[in-house]
Protein backbone atom coordinates (compact mmCIF):
# COMPACT_ATOMS: atom_id res chain seq x y z
CA UNK A 1 0.00 0.00 0.00
CA UNK A 2 1.43 3.36 -0.97
CA UNK A 3 1.03 6.63 1.61
CA UNK A 4 0.13 10.41 1.37
CA UNK A 5 3.72 11.49 2.56
CA UNK A 6 5.25 14.29 0.26
CA UNK A 7 1.51 14.19 -1.54
CA UNK A 8 -0.09 17.31 -2.09
CA UNK A 9 -3.42 18.11 -3.29
CA UNK A 10 -4.59 20.82 -5.65
CA UNK A 11 -8.00 20.84 -6.22
CA UNK A 12 -10.91 19.01 -5.60
CA UNK A 13 -12.72 16.57 -7.91
CA UNK A 14 -15.59 18.74 -8.78
CA UNK A 15 -13.71 21.71 -9.76
CA UNK A 16 -11.94 21.20 -12.95
CA UNK A 17 -13.86 22.65 -15.90
CA UNK A 18 -11.70 23.80 -19.43
CA UNK A 19 -9.60 26.96 -17.92
CA UNK A 20 -7.37 24.29 -16.03
CA UNK A 21 -6.65 22.46 -19.34
CA UNK A 22 -3.03 22.43 -19.36
CA UNK A 23 -2.38 23.02 -15.43
CA UNK A 24 -0.53 19.84 -13.10
CA UNK A 25 -3.04 18.55 -10.58
CA UNK A 26 -3.02 16.18 -7.93
CA UNK A 27 -6.22 15.11 -6.48
CA UNK A 28 -7.42 11.93 -4.38
CA UNK A 29 -10.87 10.39 -3.14
CA UNK A 30 -12.69 7.34 -3.65
CA UNK A 31 -12.62 4.99 -7.08
CA UNK A 32 -16.30 5.45 -8.45
CA UNK A 33 -16.36 3.28 -11.20
CA UNK A 34 -13.42 1.33 -12.87
CA UNK A 35 -13.46 1.05 -16.69
CA UNK A 36 -10.75 -1.14 -18.22
CA UNK A 37 -10.80 -0.80 -21.64
CA UNK A 38 -7.44 -2.97 -22.50
CA UNK A 39 -5.11 -0.53 -23.64
CA UNK A 40 -7.09 2.10 -22.08
CA UNK A 41 -8.57 2.70 -18.46
CA UNK A 42 -10.90 5.09 -16.50
CA UNK A 43 -10.87 5.91 -13.51
CA UNK A 44 -13.98 7.87 -11.60
CA UNK A 45 -12.72 9.46 -8.93
CA UNK A 46 -15.33 10.78 -6.06
CA UNK A 47 -14.35 13.57 -3.33
CA UNK A 48 -17.21 15.20 -1.98
CA UNK A 49 -17.56 17.83 -4.64
CA UNK A 50 -18.00 15.62 -7.23
CA UNK A 51 -16.22 13.15 -9.50
CA UNK A 52 -13.55 13.51 -12.65
CA UNK A 53 -12.25 11.01 -14.87
CA UNK A 54 -8.59 9.86 -14.45
CA UNK A 55 -7.33 8.25 -17.27
CA UNK A 56 -4.23 5.60 -18.49
CA UNK A 57 -3.30 4.83 -22.04
CA UNK A 58 -0.01 3.12 -23.26
CA UNK A 59 1.87 5.57 -22.92
CA UNK A 60 1.23 5.59 -19.10
CA UNK A 61 4.69 4.12 -17.50
CA UNK A 62 3.64 0.54 -17.02
CA UNK A 63 3.87 0.40 -13.27
CA UNK A 64 1.35 3.10 -13.37
CA UNK A 65 -1.32 1.31 -15.46
CA UNK A 66 -0.59 -1.82 -13.86
CA UNK A 67 -1.74 -0.33 -10.54
CA UNK A 68 -4.58 1.44 -12.31
CA UNK A 69 -5.82 -2.18 -13.58
CA UNK A 70 -6.17 -3.56 -10.11
CA UNK A 71 -8.45 -0.04 -8.72
CA UNK A 72 -11.91 -1.27 -7.64
CA UNK A 73 -15.28 0.92 -6.63
CA UNK A 74 -14.03 2.29 -3.44
CA UNK A 75 -10.78 2.35 -3.05
CA UNK A 76 -8.78 5.07 -1.87
CA UNK A 77 -6.13 6.77 -4.41
CA UNK A 78 -4.15 9.76 -4.31
CA UNK A 79 -3.07 10.86 -8.30
CA UNK A 80 -0.90 13.68 -10.29
CA UNK A 81 -1.19 14.76 -13.67
CA UNK A 82 -2.37 17.02 -16.47
CA UNK A 83 -5.51 17.83 -17.19
CA UNK A 84 -6.55 17.79 -20.46
CA UNK A 85 -9.74 18.07 -22.90
CA UNK A 86 -11.91 14.78 -23.20
CA UNK A 87 -12.11 13.45 -25.94
CA UNK A 88 -15.77 11.74 -25.99
CA UNK A 89 -17.26 14.74 -23.39
CA UNK A 90 -20.39 14.40 -20.97
CA UNK A 91 -22.80 16.71 -19.42
CA UNK A 92 -23.70 14.54 -17.06
CA UNK A 93 -21.00 15.85 -14.72
CA UNK A 94 -20.04 19.36 -14.47
CA UNK A 95 -16.10 18.11 -14.89
CA UNK A 96 -17.50 16.46 -18.22
CA UNK A 97 -15.21 18.44 -20.74
CA UNK A 98 -12.20 17.40 -18.98
CA UNK A 99 -9.57 14.36 -17.65
CA UNK A 100 -6.51 13.93 -15.76
CA UNK A 101 -3.72 11.75 -17.46
CA UNK A 102 -1.95 10.09 -14.49
CA UNK A 103 1.22 10.28 -14.28
CA UNK A 104 1.28 9.04 -10.41
CA UNK A 105 -1.13 6.86 -8.83
CA UNK A 106 -1.13 5.98 -5.26
CA UNK A 107 -3.65 3.13 -3.38
CA UNK A 108 -4.02 4.09 -0.03
CA UNK A 109 -6.39 1.86 0.95
CA UNK A 110 -8.33 -1.20 -0.53
CA UNK A 111 -12.16 -1.74 0.21
CA UNK A 112 -14.96 -4.69 0.40
CA UNK A 113 -17.64 -4.39 -2.37
CA UNK A 114 -20.10 -1.83 -0.51
CA UNK A 115 -23.53 -3.06 1.00
CA UNK A 116 -25.13 -0.67 -1.60
CA UNK A 117 -24.20 1.46 -4.68
CA UNK A 118 -22.92 4.78 -3.46
CA UNK A 119 -24.65 7.10 -5.29
CA UNK A 120 -27.30 9.31 -5.67
CA UNK A 121 -31.17 8.54 -5.22
CA UNK A 122 -29.93 4.94 -3.80
CA UNK A 123 -32.80 2.27 -3.10
CA UNK A 124 -31.01 1.07 -0.53
CA UNK A 125 -33.67 -0.08 2.25
CA UNK A 126 -33.45 2.42 5.05
CA UNK A 127 -32.38 -0.41 7.69
CA UNK A 128 -29.31 -0.93 5.44
CA UNK A 129 -28.71 2.44 4.99
CA UNK A 130 -28.24 3.60 8.54
CA UNK A 131 -26.68 0.39 9.61
CA UNK A 132 -23.65 1.55 7.15
CA UNK A 133 -24.46 5.10 7.52
CA UNK A 134 -20.55 5.57 7.42
CA UNK A 135 -21.19 4.66 3.66
CA UNK A 136 -24.53 6.01 3.31
CA UNK A 137 -23.40 9.83 3.99
CA UNK A 138 -20.68 9.12 0.98
CA UNK A 139 -23.80 9.55 -1.57
CA UNK A 140 -23.65 12.91 -2.99
CA UNK A 141 -27.13 13.42 -2.03
CA UNK A 142 -26.27 13.08 1.67
CA UNK A 143 -23.12 14.91 1.03
CA UNK A 144 -25.28 17.77 -0.29
CA UNK A 145 -27.65 17.94 2.44
CA UNK A 146 -24.93 17.95 5.01
CA UNK A 147 -23.08 20.99 3.39
CA UNK A 148 -26.20 22.64 3.44
CA UNK A 149 -26.94 22.00 6.47
CA UNK A 150 -23.34 23.72 7.98
CA UNK A 151 -24.04 26.25 5.57
CA UNK A 152 -27.15 27.56 7.59
CA UNK A 153 -25.15 27.71 10.49
CA UNK A 154 -22.72 29.60 9.14
CA UNK A 155 -25.35 31.98 8.06
CA UNK A 156 -27.27 31.44 11.82
CA UNK A 157 -23.94 32.51 13.47
CA UNK A 158 -22.70 35.37 11.23
CA UNK A 159 -26.41 36.84 10.89
CA UNK A 160 -27.12 36.65 14.78
CA UNK A 161 -23.67 37.90 15.37
CA UNK A 162 -24.09 40.88 13.09
CA UNK A 163 -27.31 41.82 14.79
CA UNK A 164 -24.70 41.40 18.46
CA UNK A 165 -25.80 37.82 19.67
CA UNK A 166 -23.47 36.22 21.55
CA UNK A 167 -23.08 32.60 20.99
CA UNK A 168 -23.03 31.24 24.56
CA UNK A 169 -23.19 27.59 25.35
CA UNK A 170 -25.70 26.09 28.40
CA UNK A 171 -25.18 23.05 30.04
CA UNK A 172 -26.33 18.99 28.52
CA UNK A 173 -26.19 17.55 32.20
CA UNK A 174 -29.06 19.58 33.78
CA UNK A 175 -32.52 19.77 35.33
CA UNK A 176 -35.42 18.33 34.34
CA UNK A 177 -37.04 21.43 31.29
CA UNK A 178 -40.82 21.40 31.58
CA UNK A 179 -41.47 21.53 27.29
CA UNK A 180 -43.88 18.35 26.98
CA UNK A 181 -42.32 15.41 26.80
CA UNK A 182 -40.32 12.99 28.68
CA UNK A 183 -36.54 13.89 29.93
CA UNK A 184 -33.74 11.56 28.96
CA UNK A 185 -32.22 10.85 32.17
CA UNK A 186 -28.62 10.68 33.75
CA UNK A 187 -27.58 8.85 36.82
CA UNK A 188 -25.09 10.30 39.00
CA UNK A 189 -22.17 8.62 40.42
CA UNK A 190 -21.14 10.40 43.08
CA UNK A 191 -24.90 11.70 44.48
CA UNK A 192 -26.78 7.76 44.43
CA UNK A 193 -30.03 7.86 43.67
CA UNK A 194 -30.28 11.47 42.06
CA UNK A 195 -30.35 12.06 38.00
CA UNK A 196 -29.38 14.65 35.59
CA UNK A 197 -31.65 15.88 33.20
CA UNK A 198 -30.78 15.94 29.20
CA UNK A 199 -31.82 18.98 28.41
CA UNK A 200 -35.11 19.43 26.02
CA UNK A 201 -34.00 23.07 25.53
CA UNK A 202 -31.70 25.53 26.68
CA UNK A 203 -35.29 27.82 27.72
CA UNK A 204 -34.42 28.09 31.64
CA UNK A 205 -30.55 28.86 31.06
CA UNK A 206 -30.96 31.51 27.99
CA UNK A 207 -33.56 33.43 30.30
CA UNK A 208 -31.52 33.30 33.03
CA UNK A 209 -28.63 34.62 30.70
CA UNK A 210 -30.67 37.64 30.50
CA UNK A 211 -31.43 37.85 33.60
CA UNK A 212 -27.46 38.40 33.76
CA UNK A 213 -27.42 41.18 31.39
CA UNK A 214 -25.81 39.78 28.20
CA UNK A 215 -28.69 41.33 26.08
CA UNK A 216 -28.71 39.09 23.26
CA UNK A 217 -28.55 35.28 23.64
CA UNK A 218 -27.59 32.51 20.88
CA UNK A 219 -27.21 28.91 20.26
CA UNK A 220 -26.65 26.19 17.99
CA UNK A 221 -28.38 23.56 20.67
CA UNK A 222 -28.78 20.32 21.36
CA UNK A 223 -32.13 18.97 22.48
CA UNK A 224 -33.10 15.84 23.98
CA UNK A 225 -36.77 14.47 24.28
CA UNK A 226 -38.00 11.25 24.94
CA UNK A 227 -41.01 11.30 22.75
CA UNK A 228 -42.67 9.77 19.64
CA UNK A 229 -40.57 9.74 16.66
CA UNK A 230 -41.82 11.10 13.37
CA UNK A 231 -40.48 12.01 10.13
CA UNK A 232 -39.97 15.23 11.52
CA UNK A 233 -39.13 14.47 15.42
CA UNK A 234 -36.15 12.96 16.47
CA UNK A 235 -35.49 12.21 20.59
CA UNK A 236 -31.50 13.71 19.66
CA UNK A 237 -32.15 16.88 17.54
CA UNK A 238 -30.88 20.93 17.34
CA UNK A 239 -32.06 24.30 17.66
CA UNK A 240 -30.72 27.60 16.54
CA UNK A 241 -31.80 29.10 20.06
CA UNK A 242 -32.33 32.71 20.85
CA UNK A 243 -33.08 35.26 23.22
CA UNK A 244 -33.36 39.06 23.91
CA UNK A 245 -34.11 41.63 26.20
CA UNK A 246 -36.00 44.70 26.38
CA UNK A 247 -37.63 43.86 23.00
CA UNK A 248 -41.54 42.70 22.08
CA UNK A 249 -42.96 40.39 19.34
CA UNK A 250 -42.14 43.23 16.30
CA UNK A 251 -38.66 42.98 17.35
CA UNK A 252 -38.11 39.63 17.90
CA UNK A 253 -39.77 38.66 14.37
CA UNK A 254 -38.42 41.41 12.45
CA UNK A 255 -34.66 39.90 13.17
CA UNK A 256 -36.06 36.57 12.26
CA UNK A 257 -37.74 37.29 9.18
CA UNK A 258 -33.91 39.19 8.01
CA UNK A 259 -32.36 36.15 9.19
CA UNK A 260 -34.52 33.72 7.04
CA UNK A 261 -34.75 35.97 4.11
CA UNK A 262 -31.15 35.72 4.17
CA UNK A 263 -30.70 32.03 4.21
CA UNK A 264 -32.92 31.37 1.57
CA UNK A 265 -31.24 33.93 -0.64
CA UNK A 266 -27.52 32.33 0.45
CA UNK A 267 -28.28 29.25 -0.04
CA UNK A 268 -31.54 28.66 -2.59
CA UNK A 269 -31.08 31.89 -4.37
CA UNK A 270 -34.91 32.27 -3.34
CA UNK A 271 -36.38 35.81 -2.59
CA UNK A 272 -38.66 35.34 0.47
CA UNK A 273 -40.82 38.55 0.57
CA UNK A 274 -40.89 39.82 4.15
CA UNK A 275 -42.39 40.67 6.40
CA UNK A 276 -44.22 37.36 6.90
CA UNK A 277 -48.12 37.38 7.37
CA UNK A 278 -48.99 37.34 11.07
CA UNK A 279 -52.30 35.05 11.74
CA UNK A 280 -53.90 34.78 15.70
CA UNK A 281 -54.02 31.35 16.44
CA UNK A 282 -57.95 31.26 16.34
CA UNK A 283 -58.21 32.27 12.64
CA UNK A 284 -55.48 29.64 12.16
CA UNK A 285 -57.47 27.17 13.46
CA UNK A 286 -60.88 28.57 11.94
CA UNK A 287 -59.64 29.13 8.65
CA UNK A 288 -57.33 25.78 8.13
CA UNK A 289 -57.90 23.52 11.04
CA UNK A 290 -54.31 24.19 11.81
CA UNK A 291 -51.65 25.66 13.75
CA UNK A 292 -49.17 25.03 11.40
CA UNK A 293 -51.28 25.89 8.17
CA UNK A 294 -50.10 25.22 4.87
CA UNK A 295 -51.27 28.63 2.89
CA UNK A 296 -49.84 27.27 -0.25
CA UNK A 297 -52.89 26.35 -1.80
CA UNK A 298 -56.88 27.18 -0.27
CA UNK A 299 -59.75 24.85 0.58
CA UNK A 300 -60.01 26.94 3.39
CA UNK A 301 -62.49 25.73 6.23
CA UNK A 302 -66.16 26.91 6.35
CA UNK A 303 -68.64 26.38 9.46
CA UNK A 304 -72.05 25.33 8.69
CA UNK A 305 -72.74 24.73 11.85
CA UNK A 306 -75.43 28.04 11.92
CA UNK A 307 -77.34 25.91 8.52
CA UNK A 308 -77.06 22.71 10.38
CA UNK A 309 -78.14 23.30 13.55
CA UNK A 310 -81.54 22.38 13.25
CA UNK A 311 -81.83 19.67 10.71
CA UNK A 312 -83.01 16.86 11.12
CA UNK A 313 -80.10 15.02 10.22
CA UNK A 314 -78.59 14.12 13.45
CA UNK A 315 -75.20 13.24 12.07
CA UNK A 316 -74.80 17.11 11.57
CA UNK A 317 -77.48 18.42 14.18
CA UNK A 318 -76.20 16.37 16.99
CA UNK A 319 -72.24 17.54 17.29
CA UNK A 320 -73.60 21.14 16.88
CA UNK A 321 -76.26 20.96 20.17
CA UNK A 322 -73.01 19.16 21.73
CA UNK A 323 -71.16 22.29 21.50
CA UNK A 324 -68.96 21.12 18.32
CA UNK A 325 -69.40 22.41 14.64
CA UNK A 326 -69.68 21.11 11.32
CA UNK A 327 -67.46 22.31 8.55
CA UNK A 328 -66.70 21.89 5.26
CA UNK A 329 -63.74 22.23 2.36
CA UNK A 330 -64.48 22.81 -0.79
CA UNK A 331 -62.17 21.39 -2.89
CA UNK A 332 -62.39 23.00 -6.31
CA UNK A 333 -62.04 21.22 -9.16
CA UNK A 334 -61.86 18.24 -7.25
CA UNK A 335 -64.70 16.41 -8.97
CA UNK A 336 -62.78 14.98 -11.35
CA UNK A 337 -59.62 13.94 -9.46
CA UNK A 338 -62.22 12.36 -6.64
CA UNK A 339 -64.27 10.15 -8.24
CA UNK A 340 -67.04 7.77 -5.79
CA UNK A 341 -63.64 5.46 -4.56
CA UNK A 342 -61.34 8.14 -3.69
CA UNK A 343 -63.71 9.75 -1.70
CA UNK A 344 -64.47 6.37 0.22
CA UNK A 345 -60.56 6.71 0.97
CA UNK A 346 -60.51 10.19 2.02
CA UNK A 347 -63.23 8.69 4.51
CA UNK A 348 -60.92 6.25 5.54
CA UNK A 349 -58.24 9.04 6.02
CA UNK A 350 -60.21 11.32 8.23
CA UNK A 351 -61.26 8.25 10.51
CA UNK A 352 -57.70 8.09 11.03
CA UNK A 353 -58.12 12.10 13.15
CA UNK A 354 -61.34 10.43 14.92
CA UNK A 355 -63.33 11.72 12.66
CA UNK A 356 -66.71 9.78 12.82
CA UNK A 357 -66.95 10.03 8.62
CA UNK A 358 -66.85 12.38 5.85
CA UNK A 359 -70.24 13.75 4.03
CA UNK A 360 -69.69 15.14 0.65
CA UNK A 361 -71.10 16.85 -2.60
CA UNK A 362 -69.41 16.05 -5.66
CA UNK A 363 -71.05 18.40 -8.52
CA UNK A 364 -70.60 17.45 -12.34
CA UNK A 365 -71.78 17.82 -15.56
CA UNK A 366 -73.52 15.17 -15.43
CA UNK A 367 -75.32 16.47 -11.71
CA UNK A 368 -74.96 16.54 -8.24
CA UNK A 369 -74.28 12.96 -5.98
CA UNK A 370 -74.23 13.43 -2.73
CA UNK A 371 -73.93 11.44 0.65
CA UNK A 372 -76.37 13.32 2.64
CA UNK A 373 -78.78 15.97 0.43
CA UNK A 374 -81.71 13.51 0.87
CA UNK A 375 -81.92 13.74 4.63
CA UNK A 376 -81.92 17.37 4.28
CA UNK A 377 -84.19 20.22 2.90
CA UNK A 378 -83.50 21.85 -0.50
CA UNK A 379 -83.19 25.41 1.14
CA UNK A 380 -80.52 23.67 4.07
CA UNK A 381 -78.80 21.99 1.10
CA UNK A 382 -78.86 25.61 -1.11
CA UNK A 383 -77.51 27.35 1.43
CA UNK A 384 -74.93 24.59 2.35
CA UNK A 385 -73.85 24.83 -1.40
CA UNK A 386 -74.08 28.41 -1.57
CA UNK A 387 -72.17 28.95 1.82
CA UNK A 388 -69.16 26.62 0.30
CA UNK A 389 -69.08 28.92 -2.85
CA UNK A 390 -69.73 25.55 -4.56
CA UNK A 391 -69.71 25.59 -8.62
CA UNK A 392 -69.84 22.73 -10.82
CA UNK A 393 -66.60 20.83 -11.02
CA UNK A 394 -66.21 21.38 -7.22
CA UNK A 395 -66.28 18.84 -4.59
CA UNK A 396 -67.36 19.31 -0.88
CA UNK A 397 -66.22 17.79 2.13
CA UNK A 398 -68.01 18.07 5.16
CA UNK A 399 -67.12 16.81 8.95
CA UNK A 400 -68.93 17.33 12.14
CA UNK A 401 -67.98 16.44 15.64
CA UNK A 402 -68.73 16.90 18.81
CA UNK A 403 -65.15 18.13 19.66
CA UNK A 404 -63.92 21.21 17.40
CA UNK A 405 -60.67 20.06 17.69
CA UNK A 406 -61.42 16.58 15.89
CA UNK A 407 -63.08 18.71 13.10
CA UNK A 408 -59.87 20.97 12.61
CA UNK A 409 -57.53 18.07 12.90
CA UNK A 410 -59.53 15.86 10.41
CA UNK A 411 -60.30 18.77 7.92
CA UNK A 412 -56.64 20.40 8.30
CA UNK A 413 -55.20 17.44 7.25
CA UNK A 414 -57.96 16.54 4.48
CA UNK A 415 -57.04 20.19 2.94
CA UNK A 416 -53.21 19.31 2.78
CA UNK A 417 -53.79 15.38 1.61
CA UNK A 418 -56.43 16.62 -1.12
CA UNK A 419 -53.79 19.07 -2.15
CA UNK A 420 -51.18 16.25 -2.30
CA UNK A 421 -53.24 14.24 -4.39
CA UNK A 422 -54.11 16.86 -6.95
CA UNK A 423 -50.12 17.80 -7.15
CA UNK A 424 -51.11 21.67 -6.34
CA UNK A 425 -47.98 21.45 -3.84
CA UNK A 426 -44.99 23.19 -5.20
CA UNK A 427 -42.25 22.29 -2.82
CA UNK A 428 -39.89 25.45 -4.09
CA UNK A 429 -42.82 27.52 -2.91
CA UNK A 430 -41.88 28.87 0.05
CA UNK A 431 -44.60 29.84 2.17
CA UNK A 432 -43.84 31.52 5.97
CA UNK A 433 -46.20 32.63 8.67
CA UNK A 434 -46.41 34.04 12.10
CA UNK A 435 -49.24 31.95 13.67
CA UNK A 436 -49.59 34.19 16.65
CA UNK A 437 -51.87 34.56 20.30
CA UNK A 438 -51.78 30.94 21.04
CA UNK A 439 -53.93 29.87 24.04
CA UNK A 440 -52.04 30.04 27.09
CA UNK A 441 -52.94 26.99 28.46
CA UNK A 442 -54.36 23.59 26.71
CA UNK A 443 -56.83 20.73 28.93
CA UNK A 444 -54.97 17.47 29.07
CA UNK A 445 -58.01 14.89 28.94
CA UNK A 446 -55.39 12.19 30.11
CA UNK A 447 -54.20 14.47 32.66
CA UNK A 448 -57.30 16.07 33.36
CA UNK A 449 -56.09 19.48 34.04
CA UNK A 450 -54.64 22.88 32.04
CA UNK A 451 -51.15 22.76 30.76
CA UNK A 452 -49.03 25.49 29.62
CA UNK A 453 -49.06 25.36 25.55
CA UNK A 454 -46.03 26.65 24.68
CA UNK A 455 -44.02 26.59 28.38
CA UNK A 456 -44.80 27.90 31.68
CA UNK A 457 -42.26 31.19 31.19
CA UNK A 458 -44.46 32.45 28.71
CA UNK A 459 -46.34 35.94 29.25
CA UNK A 460 -50.19 35.87 29.30
CA UNK A 461 -51.15 38.48 26.70
CA UNK A 462 -51.71 42.20 28.33
CA UNK A 463 -55.62 41.83 28.25
CA UNK A 464 -55.98 39.00 29.51
CA UNK A 465 -53.46 38.88 32.31
CA UNK A 466 -56.44 38.53 34.53
CA UNK A 467 -58.16 35.43 33.09
CA UNK A 468 -54.34 33.75 34.22
CA UNK A 469 -56.41 32.33 37.18
CA UNK A 470 -59.97 33.03 36.68
CA UNK A 471 -60.65 32.15 32.71
CA UNK A 472 -58.05 29.46 31.46
CA UNK A 473 -59.61 28.70 28.50
CA UNK A 474 -59.77 32.28 26.98
CA UNK A 475 -56.21 33.29 27.94
CA UNK A 476 -53.66 33.90 25.06
CA UNK A 477 -50.47 33.94 25.71
CA UNK A 478 -47.74 36.40 23.85
CA UNK A 479 -46.60 32.98 22.20
CA UNK A 480 -45.71 32.86 18.29
CA UNK A 481 -44.76 29.91 16.06
CA UNK A 482 -43.13 30.57 12.70
CA UNK A 483 -44.38 28.09 10.12
CA UNK A 484 -43.09 27.27 6.79
CA UNK A 485 -45.50 25.43 4.52
CA UNK A 486 -47.35 23.52 7.24
CA UNK A 487 -44.41 22.79 9.44
CA UNK A 488 -43.64 24.26 12.68
CA UNK A 489 -40.14 25.75 12.13
CA UNK A 490 -39.72 27.24 15.39
CA UNK A 491 -41.73 28.81 17.96
CA UNK A 492 -41.33 31.29 20.76
CA UNK A 493 -42.80 33.71 23.34
CA UNK A 494 -42.24 36.60 25.57
CA UNK A 495 -41.57 35.85 28.74
CA UNK A 496 -43.17 36.45 32.07
CA UNK A 497 -40.28 38.67 34.19
CA UNK A 498 -41.45 39.29 37.44
CA UNK A 499 -41.81 37.11 40.46
CA UNK A 500 -45.48 37.50 41.30
CA UNK A 501 -47.12 36.57 37.38
CA UNK A 502 -44.42 33.88 37.10
CA UNK A 503 -45.81 32.15 40.28
CA UNK A 504 -49.30 32.82 39.21
CA UNK A 505 -48.67 31.14 36.04
CA UNK A 506 -47.57 28.15 38.23
CA UNK A 507 -50.43 28.19 39.90
CA UNK A 508 -52.53 28.08 37.10
CA UNK A 509 -50.98 25.12 35.90
CA UNK A 510 -52.01 23.54 39.60
CA UNK A 511 -48.21 23.32 40.74
CA UNK A 512 -48.29 23.77 44.49
CA UNK A 513 -46.09 26.30 46.12
CA UNK A 514 -43.29 23.78 47.60
CA UNK A 515 -43.38 22.49 44.11
CA UNK A 516 -42.28 25.52 42.34
CA UNK A 517 -39.68 25.95 45.18
CA UNK A 518 -38.15 22.72 44.06
CA UNK A 519 -38.84 22.71 40.67
CA UNK A 520 -38.11 26.11 39.46
CA UNK A 521 -37.05 28.14 42.79
CA UNK A 522 -34.00 29.28 40.66
CA UNK A 523 -35.85 31.11 38.17
CA UNK A 524 -38.69 32.35 40.84
CA UNK A 525 -35.92 33.50 42.88
CA UNK A 526 -33.72 35.33 39.75
CA UNK A 527 -36.89 36.86 38.87
CA UNK A 528 -36.24 38.87 42.20
CA UNK A 529 -32.64 40.18 40.96
CA UNK A 530 -34.93 42.65 38.33
CA UNK A 531 -35.52 40.38 35.09
CA UNK A 532 -35.16 42.88 32.20
CA UNK A 533 -38.31 42.23 29.76
CA UNK A 534 -37.23 39.51 27.20
CA UNK A 535 -38.44 36.84 25.05
CA UNK A 536 -36.89 34.71 22.44
CA UNK A 537 -37.44 31.73 20.03
CA UNK A 538 -35.71 28.71 18.91
CA UNK A 539 -36.19 26.86 15.31
CA UNK A 540 -35.66 23.11 14.78
CA UNK A 541 -32.42 23.39 13.09
CA UNK A 542 -33.30 20.13 11.21
CA UNK A 543 -36.63 20.81 10.27
CA UNK A 544 -35.01 23.92 8.25
CA UNK A 545 -32.70 21.79 6.39
CA UNK A 546 -34.88 19.49 5.74
CA UNK A 547 -37.61 21.88 3.83
CA UNK A 548 -34.54 23.66 2.10
CA UNK A 549 -32.87 20.38 0.98
CA UNK A 550 -36.62 19.60 -0.10
CA UNK A 551 -36.05 16.31 1.89
CA UNK A 552 -38.96 13.92 3.61
CA UNK A 553 -37.49 13.14 6.94
CA UNK A 554 -35.55 15.00 9.66
CA UNK A 555 -33.54 11.99 9.58
CA UNK A 556 -32.02 13.03 6.01
CA UNK A 557 -30.01 16.01 7.06
CA UNK A 558 -29.02 14.98 10.33
CA UNK A 559 -25.69 12.41 9.72
CA UNK A 560 -26.30 9.98 12.50
CA UNK A 561 -30.09 9.97 13.25
CA UNK A 562 -32.03 7.38 15.13
CA UNK A 563 -34.79 5.26 13.71
CA UNK A 564 -38.28 4.88 14.66
CA UNK A 565 -37.64 2.89 18.42
CA UNK A 566 -34.67 5.83 19.11
CA UNK A 567 -32.36 3.51 18.45
CA UNK A 568 -28.74 3.94 16.48
CA UNK A 569 -28.69 1.00 13.98
CA UNK A 570 -25.12 2.20 13.16
CA UNK A 571 -23.64 1.91 16.73
CA UNK A 572 -26.24 -0.51 18.15
CA UNK A 573 -27.24 1.77 21.13
CA UNK A 574 -28.87 1.96 23.22
CA UNK A 575 -27.50 -0.72 24.30
CA UNK A 576 -26.48 -3.03 27.63
CA UNK A 577 -23.60 -2.45 30.21
CA UNK A 578 -21.25 -3.81 32.85
CA UNK A 579 -22.90 -4.85 35.54
CA UNK A 580 -19.95 -2.73 37.41
CA UNK A 581 -20.69 0.38 35.89
CA UNK A 582 -24.41 -0.19 36.94
CA UNK A 583 -23.12 -0.69 40.96
CA UNK A 584 -21.03 2.42 40.37
CA UNK A 585 -24.36 3.96 39.32
CA UNK A 586 -26.38 2.44 42.29
CA UNK A 587 -29.02 1.38 39.58
CA UNK A 588 -30.83 -2.11 39.32
CA UNK A 589 -32.53 -2.97 36.72
CA UNK A 590 -36.22 -4.31 37.43
CA UNK A 591 -36.63 -5.02 33.92
CA UNK A 592 -34.09 -5.39 30.63
CA UNK A 593 -35.53 -5.85 26.94
CA UNK A 594 -35.07 -8.93 25.67
CA UNK A 595 -32.55 -9.74 22.55
CA UNK A 596 -33.75 -9.27 19.47
CA UNK A 597 -32.74 -11.02 16.50
CA UNK A 598 -31.38 -8.26 14.35
P1 LIG B 1 -40.46 24.27 21.06
O1 LIG B 1 -40.71 23.15 21.99
O2 LIG B 1 -41.59 24.79 20.27
O3 LIG B 1 -39.90 25.54 21.83
O4 LIG B 1 -39.29 23.85 20.08
C1 LIG B 1 -38.80 24.76 19.11
C2 LIG B 1 -38.65 24.07 17.78
O5 LIG B 1 -37.81 22.93 17.89
C3 LIG B 1 -38.21 21.96 16.92
N1 LIG B 1 -38.46 20.67 17.60
C4 LIG B 1 -38.01 19.48 17.15
N2 LIG B 1 -37.30 19.14 16.07
C5 LIG B 1 -36.98 17.85 15.89
N3 LIG B 1 -37.31 16.86 16.74
C6 LIG B 1 -38.02 17.13 17.87
N4 LIG B 1 -38.31 16.16 18.71
C7 LIG B 1 -38.41 18.50 18.11
N5 LIG B 1 -39.10 19.13 19.08
C8 LIG B 1 -39.12 20.44 18.75
C9 LIG B 1 -39.45 22.48 16.25
C10 LIG B 1 -39.95 23.51 17.23
O6 LIG B 1 -40.69 24.53 16.60
N6 LIG B 1 -37.69 26.68 24.49
C11 LIG B 1 -38.73 26.84 23.47
C12 LIG B 1 -38.41 27.95 22.51
C13 LIG B 1 -38.62 29.33 23.08
O7 LIG B 1 -39.65 29.56 23.71
O8 LIG B 1 -37.75 30.19 22.84
C14 LIG B 1 -38.86 25.52 22.72
O9 LIG B 1 -38.08 24.61 22.81
O10 LIG B 1 -39.09 23.08 15.02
Amino acid sequence: MDNIQNFKRTNYCGEFRMAHVGHTASVCGWVQRQRDLGGLIFVDLRDRTGLVQLSFDDSTAKDIFDKASTLRGEYVIAATGTVREREAKTDKIPTGDVEIYVTELRLLAKAETPPFEIVANSNANDVLRLTYRYLDLRRPDMQHAIATRHKICKIARDYFDEQGFLEIETPILTKSTPEGARDYLVPSRVHPGKFYALPQSPQQYKQLLMLSGFDRYFQIARCFRDEDLRADRQPEFTQIDLEMSFINEDDIMSIQEGFLKRVFKEVLDVDVQTPFLRMPWQEAMDRFGSDKPDIRFGFELTDISDIVKDCGFGVFSGPVAEGGSVRLINVKGGAAAFPRKKIDKLGDFVKTYRAKGLAWTRLTEEGTTSSYAKFLTEEENAAILQRAGAETGDLVLIVGDAKNEVVWAALGALRCEVAKQMELIDPMDFKFLWVTEFPMFEYSEEEGRYQAMHHPFTAPMVEDEDKILTDKANCRARAYDIVLNGCELGGGSIRINTPDLQEKAFQALGISAEDIQERFGHLVNAFKYGAPPHGGLAYGLDRLCMLMAGASSIRDVIAFPKVQNASDLMMSCPDVVDAKQLDDLSIACTRVEEATEE
